[in-house]
């Protein structure tokens, strides 16, 4: 078997997704299997560490007996483990880092640590053609990768938006990257979820934004934190800004009920009790307007940012990565003003999911960085 053709099994469960996959040659997935706990986190707000752990422990026995079916050989087609070692909660990581080692030592099979940040950028070396991606997958690869179908050639600019990270890097080969800014506060998908929660829009915030932001066209500015000559970021006093927006909106509307001789109607705000049941979506003007002026302000500092980096840096294209990469205005915005090609994972693998897991774990095991058993978790790994 040459190593083109290594067939990686990859556990994923640094945060609140249960993930298993199969993935041959770095580039084509043979399955890819994730269990969400979103519903168990939702009535909270947010992401609860110690109910994900125990979750992660009841799903992951299934989720990789699903993600094997996808393997004809079974078992006896799988070359390497690899599983995501940080950054993400601590007893999040240890259920998949720990079932990895276990199964990597029964099985003799070597063992591949990944960066979960890394991760995320490896998602664009997925190809169209491997079966275990859906029809929609597929369609979003062939549509978004053409002309420029094959994997990506270095340097690259890889802006990675998620939930937990927001920076900007450069990439000179596999796994040679320099870091060249990062958010100072607030990731940009943090930013989303507490913007979305502020405007009562649930969980997970940045879908629900974006779906609210529809079809508005121009209206409110929202502030933009330029850090000039940086290539850093921050959001959170774009969230101070949104609150003070849903306030004064809340003052407004008191007012005119108490005018109209009635009860005040008041909107979530920062202390805002657990939300039992999942918010229905807001769609009056205020909160359509709000969250246009939330997305674009988020937008337009990302992409002006990635464009200035990739004009520095000379790079071959820029790769998006990472949870809010599903955005579709980032995405238009971000191919409207770029002068180089852009790339971007299909949307089920922008968020976690463990085939861009086995995607990086690919490239490491190629540059011969296979994992030792003393391997632990590191829940503030960085990226460079
Ligand atoms: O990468 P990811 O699944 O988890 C982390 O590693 O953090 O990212 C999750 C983040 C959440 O903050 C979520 O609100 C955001 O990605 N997200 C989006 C969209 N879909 C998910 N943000 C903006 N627009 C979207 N369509
Ligand atoms: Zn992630």
């Amino acid at each position: 078997m040459t190593n083109e053709n290594l067939t990686i099994l990859a556990i994923e469960t640094s945060c609140d997704e249960t993930a298993a996959a199969v993935v041959r040659g770095g580039t084509q997935v043979l399955s890819n299997v994730v269990a969400s706990q979103i519903e168990q986190h939702r009535r909270y707000g947010g992401v609860v560490p110690e109910v994900a752990s125990r979750q992660h422990i009841l799903a992951m026995e299934t989720v990789i007996a699903e993600a094997l079916v996808g393997v004809p050989a079974g078992w006896d087609g799988i070359q390497a483990i690899a599983a995501t070692y940080g950054p993400g909660l601590s007893g999040a990581l240890l259920t998949g880092l720990n079932t990895a080692k276990a199964l990597a030592f029964a099985r003799g099979l070597p063992l591949i640590g990944v960066n979960h940040i890394e991760a995320h950028i490896y998602a664009n070396w997925i190809e169209a053609g491997g079966q275990g991606l859906g029809a929609r997958d597929q369609e979003e690869l062939l549509l978004t990768h053409d002309p420029h179908s094959l994997t990506p050639t270095f340097p690259l600019i890889a802006l990675v938006v998620s939930g937990g990270h927001t920076l900007l890097a450069l990439l000179e080969g596999h796994g040679r990257y320099t870091l060249l800014g990062q958010t100072l506060d607030d990731a940009a998908g943090e930013a989303f979820d507490k913007s979305a929660r502020l405007l009562g829009l649930g969980f997970p915030g940045g879908p629900a934004i974006e779906q609210a932001a529809k079809g508005v066209q121009t209206g409110m500015l929202l502030p933009r934190a330029w850090l000039r000559n940086t290539y850093n970021f921050s959001f959170s006093g774009l969230k101070t800004a949104v609150l003070h927006q849903v306030q004064a909106h809340n003052s407004r509307e008191a007012e005119a009920s108490i005018a109209r001789g009635q009860g005040s109607g008041a909107r979530a705000q920062d202390d805002a009790p657990l939300h039992p049941t999942p918010q229905p979506l807001t769609r009056d003007p205020f909160t359509a307007q709000i969250a246009h002026a939330f997305q674009e302000s988020v937008v337009d500092v990302l992409v002006s940012k990635a464009v200035e980096a990739a004009r520095a840096h000379s790079a071959t294209e820029i790769l998006l990565a990472g949870g809010v990469a599903a955005n579709g205005r980032l995405r238009d915005e971000l191919v409207r003003r770029s002068p180089v090609p852009v790339r971007f994972p299909p949307i089920s693998l922008c968020t976690d999911n463990a085939a861009m897991v086995a995607a990086a774990a690919f490239y490491r095991y190629e540059a011969g960085r296979q994992s030792d058993w003393h391997l632990d978790v590191q829940p503030n790994l960085r990226l460079a």
